[in-house]
């Protein structure tokens, strides 16, 4: 029996429950005679629908785990600093959840402040290639040439002033997940909390070591002695020699110098040496109120310039005048440990 004669069979007979069976029937028969048909359409949705997963899924879920992934920062050094570049070192570990095994290529990752806008870049760091294993150490050393004076100058001048800052790596890479055969575009952006040297608040000349002259030596110094100068970053920088002024509210003074200065993380103990006008200092001592009483003197130190191997270090000097910081010195205790006078206030202001 043909599919037609069958068909008009039952248009004959009529009925609702003969329409039903037949329109089912009639389906039926295309189905059978357009299979491939409805083979192809399936065939397509699944095709879609790996194409979707494999261009739009799996992107979208390297990008999400690669900003779910965390880069903390051990250390960094800036060492061997030069007028436009520097050694970077940086001790680092990115973590994942580790629910998904895929290699990260090497990348550039650009480095600015994140409360600034617009966000330039004020150097470059090469990232090695990574697999997002649950922990890896990530451990850079390189070479790296101030990509924006301006930038970078505006950098040292908020890490030397600010407690904390954000600094944002930011770069374009690819995923390559395994077992897939692709590799997907993805953004590096990790915005780190990082701390600053918070003014080196707590910087202190030392009283026992400290020597005073009455004139000054071959080196144009009168004063010697030792200085603590607390780092609460996690950076260690090679700075150079640093030649401070030395204020007295708004008198200039004399200049405080430090030579090779390397501010490692925590506290540290370095040589200062300084060109004093001591009479003035004397008088100031003996005529203020404040000062007297104690001997202690609120000297403001601020960077006049900073040298390494004869070259000016111009994104330290600028980053270290970005404000005057206040140090408390007990020069009346060091008049008397090396001149044996104490300094008596005077009975009245001149
Ligand atoms: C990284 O770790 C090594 C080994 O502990 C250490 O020698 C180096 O100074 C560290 N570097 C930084 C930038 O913290
Ligand atoms: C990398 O840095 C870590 C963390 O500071 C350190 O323990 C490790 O020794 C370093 N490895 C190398 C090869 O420097
Ligand atoms: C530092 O203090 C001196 C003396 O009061 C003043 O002339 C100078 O402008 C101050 N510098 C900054 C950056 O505050
Ligand atoms: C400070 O100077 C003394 C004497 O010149 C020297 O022995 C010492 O090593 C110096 N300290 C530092 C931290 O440079
Ligand atoms: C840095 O400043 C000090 C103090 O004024 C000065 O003696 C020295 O020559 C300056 N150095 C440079 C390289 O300008």
């Amino acid at each position: 029996m043909s599919l037609k004669d069958e068909t008009q069979t039952h248009q004959t007979a009529g009925g609702d429950v003969v329409r039903k069976r037949s329109k089912r029937r009639r389906c039926g028969a295309h189905c059978k005679r357009f299979w491939w048909a409805y083979l192809i359409a399936f065939a397509c949705v699944v095709v879609l629908v790996v194409c979707l997963v494999i261009f739009v899924g799996v992107p979208n879920i390297a990008q999400d785990k690669l900003n779910e992934a965390e880069l903390d920062i051990q250390g960094v050094n800036i060492l061997n600093t030069e007028p436009n570049k520097f050694l970077m070192e940086v001790n680092s570990t990115i973590t994942t959840d580790g629910s998904i095994h895929a290699d990260v290529d090497a990348f550039t990752g650009r480095m600015y402040l994140e409360d600034h806008e617009p966000h330039v870049a004020f150097a470059t760091l090469d990232f090695p290639e990574t697999s997002a294993d649950k922990m890896q150490v990530v451990n850079i050393s390189q070479e790296v040439t101030v990509a924006d004076m301006d930038a970078f100058v505006r950098f040292n001048e908020w890490f030397v002033e600010r407690e904390t800052l954000r600094l944002t790596i930011e770069g374009e890479t690819k995923v390559k997940p395994a077992g897939l055969d692709r590799k997907y575009g993805v953004t590096f952006k990790k915005t780190l909390d990082v701390k600053g040297l918070n003014l080196l608040k707590g910087t202190e000349v030392l009283v026992d070591s400290a020597e005073l002259f009455l004139s000054v030596d071959d080196n144009n110094r009168n004063f010697y002695g030792e200085a603590d100068i607390p780092n609460p970053s996690h950076f260690t920088l090679e700075v150079g020699n640093v030649a401070f002024h030395q204020y007295i509210g708004d008198e200039d003074l004399g200049h405080l110098f430090i030579e090779d200065l390397i501010l490692y993380p925590g506290s540290n103990t370095v040589n200062v040496s300084a060109n004093l006008n001591q009479p003035r200092v004397l008088a100031l001592l003996r005529t203020t109120p404040d000062y007297c009483k104690d001997g202690i003197i609120p000297f403001k130190l601020l960077a006049e310039n900073v040298t390494r191997d004869g070259n000016d270090i111009e994104y330290f000097a600028k980053g270290l005048a970005v404000a005057n910081q206040t140090v408390d010195i007990d020069i009346g205790a060091i008049i008397k440990n090396n001149l044996g006078t104490t300094i008596e206030c005077a009975d009245e202001e001149d």
